[in-house]
């Protein structure tokens, strides 16, 4: 991998994808083997927006490279709430750390910090825009349930302002994916990305307004959040709040094999008689960003990326 920071899942190739993913399944496999790889490396976590899965797998993954990390702890608690620039903050906050790991509310707050730092920067989603990271521990999930190769998935719900699917869109054109985008007409994937789609030569999409035109031609059903927070007025989140649920029941037409996955955090998009069945691989996806996460930081600290 031949990169300072990872922003966007743009600038992966398909060979990049894979090198991470293989060395995600090496690890995931012998995580004894690279437990003292990176003792001594500090990893440093700023997140301005909340998080669970990914602030702590990024955690559990530096410290199973026996490493540690320094937060920067809630935006209530830093000097962000004097006035402090983001510019200055990633700044400052190099000096402490091997590496950063940023989450932002704001779109684009990535691609701005890697400009001020010259340790690794990670994007660990930056407003509706982008979770390249996610992308990779998806692509792992798929890679383990369904195979990316002559794959056929839905994705579900805010396309929006879900960074996950548009990361992830992006990310499956490198494989040459069958992807059917299933949203309300006023959650579509935004037009900039259909149409950087429509460029790409290898994605083919479809877009759709009702699960049942598809459902039982899926091999994955990528399903996410309505983005409540970021909509810009309540009663228009209002207006598409539950729908696009699906349960146990929902499963009767779907194929037997069908993966169901879901970035989490989940409202009532998947209702948890779903979690009983052979279709929900949500859990062990969140599971997945630990090897996932250790892969790319072991690639980004190890310099093994400009090999
Ligand atoms: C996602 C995010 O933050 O974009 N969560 C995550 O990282 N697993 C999805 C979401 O918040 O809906």
């Amino acid at each position: 991998m031949r990169h300072d920071h990872l922003i966007t899942s743009k600038q992966l190739s398909r060979a990049d994808i894979e090198t991470v993913l293989d060395r995600a399944a090496e690890i995931a496999a012998d995580p004894d083997a690279v437990a003292q790889r990176h003792a001594g490396t500090l990893l440093g976590l700023l997140f301005f927006e909340p998080s669970t899965r990914t602030k702590m797998s990024f955690e559990t993954a530096m410290k199973r490279l026996g490493g540690d990390v320094v937060d920067m702890g809630s935006v209530e608690s830093s000097s962000v709430t004097k006035g402090e620039t983001l510019a200055d903050t990633v700044r400052v906050i190099e000096g402490y750390a091997d590496a950063l790991v940023l989450r932002h509310p704001k779109q684009g707050a990535a691609t701005m910090a890697c400009e001020y730092v010259d340790v690794p920067l990670l994007n660990a989603g930056d407003g509706a825009g982008h979770h390249p990271t996610q992308t990779l521990l998806d692509l792992y999930t798929i890679r383990e349930n369904a195979g990316l190769e002559d794959l056929t998935i839905g994705i579900m719900g805010d396309l929006k302002y879900g960074r996950t699917v548009h990361s992830l869109s992006y990310a499956l054109a490198n494989f040459e994916a069958r992807q059917h985008f299933i949203s309300p007409e006023s959650l579509q994937l935004p037009r900039e990305v259909v149409f950087d789609l429509h460029q790409h030569g290898g994605a083919q999409i479809r877009e759709h307004e009702s699960l049942d035109e598809v459902l039982g031609d899926l091999d994955v059903l990528y399903v996410t959040r309505i983005q409540r927070e970021r909509f810009p007025d309540e009663n228009e989140y209002q207006t598409v709040a539950g729908e696009y649920q699906i349960d146990a029941e929902t499963m009767v037409d779907a194929n037997d094999d069908l993966t169901v996955m879901h970035p989490l955090p989940r409202v009532d998009e998947i209702a948890p008689d779903l979690d009983e069945t052979d279709h929900a691989a949500y859990f062990e996806q969140a599971h997945n960003g630990v090897p996932v996460r250790m892969a790319l930081l072991d690639l980004f600290l190890s310099g093994d990326r400009n090999e």
